[in-house]
């Protein structure tokens, strides 16, 4: 596996492998990856002839600079895990060569981009964008694998890909979310839970589970109701957002029969730092109709 800080040397190689028909494939990441990330990674490896795995914590996409400090930084272990997963290159460039000069561009693709995480990070779905869109003009991949944890980030990155003209170049590839054994959603920031937060920190899922079956026979804002007041009656948890969508529009729904594609998208602030995490559950999906 070969490892790249510079677009030219990475752009040079990509060519060679383009020659030799091979399609690659992109895996966008911030590092401190973990096995939602391998799980990208392989799947990557399996539809590809080469892949990329870009390990840049973007600045741009941090409205909280705290968030950003606090950020877990483990290139040399990311570096490990990409060899073990199968993948070619790592492309690790500095924060200098992925931004020369600012990035003034501005994305903002109402209502994807707005709502949820788009209202409470002002600043960071534009950011995402501008990271994105230069690691596609970069690496010009044929397919880019993107997490259902991060959900509403795939519905902007849909967007933006639209928006540049790339829909037919690049195929944005959707992964299921990854879980540890209790539930809780495979996430870098994981790592900065202490045990007692760890501990507490599965009963997200647990109450968004449970409220599948709930909905059965109540209405949207009772399960709306139901499932933050499960989470907040955790000590140590605290929802931030909880909203019940159509999974096109990211709109809320006030009734099931409003769509067909019902997803409810929850952050909450866990323990005393606090960490932030973020989760969903799907309502109605016509995927498994
Ligand atoms: O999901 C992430 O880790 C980041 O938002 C991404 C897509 C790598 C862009 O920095």
């Amino acid at each position: 596996m070969k490892v790249f800080k510079k677009i030219v040397d990475l752009q040079n190689e990509l060519f060679l492998v383009r020659k030799e028909g091979k399609e690659i494939g992109l895996v966008p990441t911030m590092g401190a990856l973990h096995e939602g990330h391998a799980s990208l990674i392989k799947r990557s490896v399996k539809e590809n002839g080469a892949t990329v795995v870009s390990v840049f914590l973007n600045p741009t996409q941090f409205n909280d600079k705290g968030d950003l400090g606090r950020y877990p930084r483990t290139l040399e272990a990311d570096c490990k895990l990409c060899e073990a997963c199968g993948a070619q290159y790592v492309f690790a460039p500095s924060v200098e060569e992925m931004y020369p000069t600012p990035d003034t561009r501005h994305f903002e693709f109402p209502p994807q981009s707005t709502v949820m995480e788009g209202a409470k990070r002002p600043g960071h779905f534009n950011g995402v964008c501008q990271v994105v869109s230069r690691l596609f003009y970069i690496v010009k991949p044929n397919r880019a694998y993107f997490g259902e944890k991060d959900w509403q980030q795939i519905a902007v990155v849909k967007r933006l890909v639209n928006y540049i003209g790339y829909d037919r170049l690049v195929h944005i590839v959707e992964c299921p979310i990854v879980r540890d054994e209790d539930g809780l959603a495979k996430s870098s920031r994981n790592t900065l839970l202490t045990p007692e937060e760890r501990a507490i920190a599965p009963n997200i899922y647990k109450a968004l589970k449970a409220s599948v079956d709930y909905a059965k026979d109540h209405t949207v804002a009772e399960t709306h109701d139901k499932v933050v007041a499960d989470i907040n009656a955790i000590d140590g948890l605290d929802v931030e957002y909880f909203e019940i969508v159509d999974g096109n529009t990211l709109l809320d729904v006030n009734n099931w029969n409003d769509s067909g594609y019902v997803v409810g998208c929850i952050t909450v602030y866990c323990g005393h730092t606090p960490i932030r995490l973020i989760d969903h559950v799907k309502y109605k999906d016509p995927e498994t109709k």
